[in-house]
C-alpha cells in the first residue's frame, strides 16, 4: 500500500472512531505512526516549524526548501505553520519553576502538548524563524521557552534529534547573527545536536534557496546513514 492511501485509510479509521475534526490532531499521530516504521526502508521523518506569520515569505520559503530536499533524499516531511496553533506564554508558575521541571509537563492547555508531541517522534527539528529585533519571533519564543523548561532537565525524545535553524532577516539584515546565537542556545538545552543553521537575507535569498535544499537532502542522508539497518 502506497503511503498516501495508508494515510488516508489512517485518517478515515481514526476521525470515524473518535469523532476528531482537527487536522493537526490526525498530523500528530501520522508523525508517530511513521516515525514506527522501520528503517530499513528507510524513513526518517523531518518536522519544520514556520515561526513566521507569513506563510509564503523569505522564511517559509527556505523552509520550504529544505523540506524539499529532504523528501527527494527519501524523508518524510511535516511542515508546521506555528501561526495557527494557540500557544499561549509560559505563565512562570509558583516562584519561577512550575511542574516543568520535576514532572516535564506544562500546566496550559493549548496546542503546545500536541506539537511537542509531534516533535518527540521526528528524527530531526527544522525550525525557521524570522528575524524580528535581532531575535526571535514572538511564537517562536512563545514555544521555545515552554519547550526548554521541559527537556531542559533530562535525557528524552528530543536528545540527540539534529536540528537545523534557519534565520530569515528579510531587512537590513542586521541582527541576523544575534537571532543565530538564541537558536544555538535553545538547541544546546533542548539537548539537539545542530546540524546547519541558514542565515538568508533579501539579498543572499536566490542561492541561499539552492543551498537550502541541499541542506534538506544532506540531513536526510544523515538521519538515514544514522538510522539501525533492517538486520539491526
Ligand atoms: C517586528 C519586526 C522586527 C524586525 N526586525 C528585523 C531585524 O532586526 N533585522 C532584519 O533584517 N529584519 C527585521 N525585520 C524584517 C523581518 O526579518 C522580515 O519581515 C522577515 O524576514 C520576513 O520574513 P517573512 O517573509 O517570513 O515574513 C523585522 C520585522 C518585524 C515585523
Amino acid at each position: 500500500m502506497s503511503r498516501n492511501a495508508m494515510e488516508d485509510v489512517w485518517r478515515d479509521v481514526w476521525n470515524l472512531t473518535r469523532g476528531l475534526e482537527r487536522a493537526e490532531s490526525t498530523d500528530v499521530l501520522l508523525a508517530c505512526f511513521f516515525s514506527n516504521l522501520p528503517r530499513g526502508g528507510i524513513v526518517v521523518l523531518i518536522v519544520g516549524l514556520n515561526s513566521s506569520p507569513n506563510q509564503d515569505g523569505l522564511t517559509a520559503s527556505v523552509l520550504k526548501q529544505v523540506l524539499a530536499g529532504a523528501e527527494a533524499a527519501g524523508a518524510e516531511t511535516v511542515l508546521v505553520h506555528m501561526k495557527e496553533r494557540t500557544l499561549e506564554a509560559c505563565r512562570q508558575c509558583d516562584n519561577g519553576w512550575g511542574q516543568c521541571r520535576q514532572e516535564h509537563t506544562c500546566v496550559i492547555e493549548d496546542d503546545f502538548q500536541a506539537l511537542r508531541e509531534q516533535l518527540h517522534a521526528a528524527d530531526a527539528l527544522v525550525f525557521a524563524n524570522p528575524v524580528y529585533f535581532g531575535e526571535l519571533s514572538e511564537v517562536a519564543k512563545t514555544f521555545l521557552d515552554r519547550l526548554r523548561r521541559c527537556e531542559a532537565f533530562e535525557e528524552g525524545p528530543l536528545t540527540g534529534n539534529l536540528f537545523l535553524g534557519i534565520a530569515a532577516a528579510g531587512g537590513s539584515g542586521g541582527g541576523i547573527v544575534s537571532c543565530q546565537q538564541v537558536l544555538e542556545r535553545y538547541c544546546q538545552h533542548m539537548r539537539m545536536k545542530l546540524f546547519d543553521m541558514i542565515p538568508v537575507t533579501r539579498l543572499t535569498r536566490e542561492y541561499k534557496l539552492e543551498s537550502a535544499y541541499l541542506a534538506g537532502a544532506a540531513l536526510a542522508k544523515a538521519l538515514a546513514a544514522s538510522s539501525p539497518s533492517p538486520t539491526g
